[in-house]
């Protein structure tokens, strides 16, 4: 089979021929057809991010993935030959840029009426962190009330799923973006949108029950905007929230990771609120595999609105 591999940490993968996987038990053998990217990827990829995120070689870049059942591992019950299914796969070590792919059942789906490759390999890994962002981590919904979130970072491939979900849980959603999104986060759900190339873009805003940073906003400049007892959730974790972290105790207000935890359970009840049309994926651009490193320079760009995808034929 064709993969995309990387013999050494860089951001130019290559073609190359690979042995054809065999699925274990409790594994299927997926025939790829769509990927999409997420900024693990590359960052990943680069090695800039060692030791928290290490690569073993050749490496097969990325999580997300779309495609039709190959085979069944022994004794796998429950899929059949040619289903489309959709996963964020596990571990740490990517995989799913290649024509074939082992992937388990623990984080496997049935992709749903209506959804085509593009969108359900865009879903996976971003809509869940999202979805445990805001539920896990933000705590939402926390009392049955009204919450108020703002998601920054709303239009990109995390935000623009958590600003629907947010919405579809009841909340009073705000996004933050750039004027170009604007229109793009306000049919998503938010009821209000801030630029945040605007000076003075918070001036006279209402506190927050949570912030959900997709970003890596500093917490020290939204704790302002949070209520008593609010949280601020970041999805890009640094040593700013985890030195604030140290100070949970002594604060109502609680500064937290989103750390994705991938599973089945998650990845279907994102299925349901796709078909139930509470849930949109946006896609920003769309690549055939052998340009993933194009790919690639977009999502590094940061101005991706929605999920870049990558097509396997
Ligand atoms: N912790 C976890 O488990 C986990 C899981 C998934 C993702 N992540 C991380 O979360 C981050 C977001 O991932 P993603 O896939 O959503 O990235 P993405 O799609 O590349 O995000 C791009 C979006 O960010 C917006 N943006 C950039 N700077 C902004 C700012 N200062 N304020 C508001 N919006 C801004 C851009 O809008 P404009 O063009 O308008 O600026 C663009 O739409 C990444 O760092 C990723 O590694 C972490």
């Amino acid at each position: 089979m064709k993969a995309m591999i990387l013999d050494s940490y860089g951001l130019e993968p290559r073609m190359a021929e690979r042995p054809d996987p065999t699925p274990a038990a409790n594994e299927v053998l997926v025939r790829v057809r769509a990927t999409s990217v997420n900024p693990i990827d590359w960052k990943q990829a680069s090695g800039k991010y060692r030791p928290i995120l290490t690569a073993s070689f050749p490496f097969v870049p990325a999580y997300d993935l779309a495609g039709e059942v190959e085979a069944l591992g022994p004794g796998v019950t429950g899929f059949t030959k040619g289903q489309r299914v959709h996963t964020r796969l596990s571990g740490k070590n990517g995989g799913a840029n290649a024509e074939l792919v082992r992937a388990g059942l623990d984080v496997l789906r049935a992709m749903p009426e209506g959804m085509d490759f593009a969108q359900a390999a865009g879903l996976p890994l971003a809509g869940m962190t999202a979805l445990q962002g805001l539920r896990d981590v933000g705590g939402i919904p926390m009392t049955g009330a009204t919450q108020r979130v703002l998601v920054i970072g709303a239009s990109g491939g995390v935000g623009h799923l958590a600003v629907q979900l947010a919405k579809s849980m009841g909340a009073n959603v705000t996004g933050v973006c750039s004027a170009k999104n604007t229109e793009l986060v306000r049919r998503l759900g938010a009821a209000a949108v801030i630029d945040y190339t605007k000076p003075d873009a918070y001036a006279g805003v209402a506190p927050f029950d949570l912030v959900l940073d997709c970003v890596g906003s500093s917490p020290g400049d939204f704790l302002d905007k949070l209520v008593a007892g609010g949280r601020f959730a970041s999805c890009v974790p640094g040593p700013a929230v985890f030195g604030r972290m140290a100070l949970n105790a002594l604060s109502s207000k609680k500064v937290l990771p989103v750390l994705l935890s991938p599973n089945a359970t998650d990845l279907g009840g994102l299925d349901d609120a796709f078909t139930k049309k509470q849930l949109e994926v946006v896609i920003d651009s769309t690549f055939p595999a052998e340009q993933l490193a194009e790919a690639w320079k977009r999502s590094v760009s940061g101005r991706a609105a929605g999920k870049i995808v990558v097509t396997w034929s």
